[in-house]
């Protein structure tokens, strides 16, 4: 028996690999990775899990959080669109991280930051209302109704969303699923959070991502809610 606490085990569900990295994705993660990865998320890295300053490189500047950014489209997107911004994703998804960098190189924006895996990870060591805007694009469906405890617009994740975003906070979630509509407009108000919009007329500064291209041309409608944090 030993007293020393131990650490929370997590399931997740996703992908952590896809298909065989091409030659370049590997020397993307190979050369890049560290550059942009954020230190101390890990329970490897910070045991005691004490807050991290994710501002470290990139000055004093508002930060706004991508919760599973895939291929990275929106976050290189949103890195160019707002230089003054600080952009910091999470993806465990080893293909997704290596498309992320590969396009950071391309569009040579560096304002942003990275932590290859679970968003859990980086709310343990998050200070209080450390992001200024938060999106979640496409986030994973889990169709079947047992599964629903899976999504990310559940209790639990949206209490450390609710934590780590500023007072009047933008939360902007995109979807092409119905029911995770019926689920983000249950749950999300009863977090602490007001509907500021929602319809099928994406924001003004967005791009579309490999997802939602994939439901497009599956024949489904996005859909695009905001979300404020009181
Ligand atoms: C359906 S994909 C959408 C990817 C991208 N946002 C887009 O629109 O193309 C959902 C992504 O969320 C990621 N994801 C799922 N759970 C996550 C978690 N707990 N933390 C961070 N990312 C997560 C998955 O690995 C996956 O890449």
């Amino acid at each position: 028996m030993t007293d020393q606490p131990q650490p929370e085990r997590r399931n997740f569900y996703g992908r952590i690999h896809g298909k065989t990295l091409r030659q370049s994705q590997k020397a993307y993660l190979a050369e890049d990775l560290e550059a942009y990865r954020l230190v101390g998320i890990t329970r490897e890295e910070n045991a005691a899990r004490a807050p991290v300053d994710f501002s470290v490189g990139l000055g004093e500047r508002p930060l706004w959080l991508e919760v599973g950014f895939g291929g990275g489209e929106h976050m290189v997107h949103m890195a160019a669109e707002y230089p003054d911004v600080g952009i910091i994703g999470c993806e465990p998804f080893v293909n997704g991280i290596a498309m992320l960098l590969g396009k950071i190189r391309a569009a040579g924006v560096t304002n942003l930051r990275l932590h290859p895996g679970d968003v859990r990870d980086l709310f343990d060591v998050s200070d209080d209302g450390v992001f200024a805007k938060a999106f979640l694009n496409y986030p994973d469906p889990w169709p079947k109704s047992r599964h629903h405890r899976r999504r990310f617009v559940t209790a639990g994740y949206l209490a450390e969303l609710n934590r780590v975003l500023q007072q009047g906070a933008e939360f902007r979630v995109a979807t092409d699923i119905p029911d995770y509509v019926r689920q983000t407009l249950e749950e999300v108000p009863k977090a602490g959070f007001e509907l500021v919009h929602q319809g099928g007329e994406a924001w003004p500064d967005w791009i579309s991502t490999r997802y939602e291209q994939k439901a497009l041309r599956e024949g489904r409608v996005p859909h695009y809610l905001t979300f404020r944090r009181l």
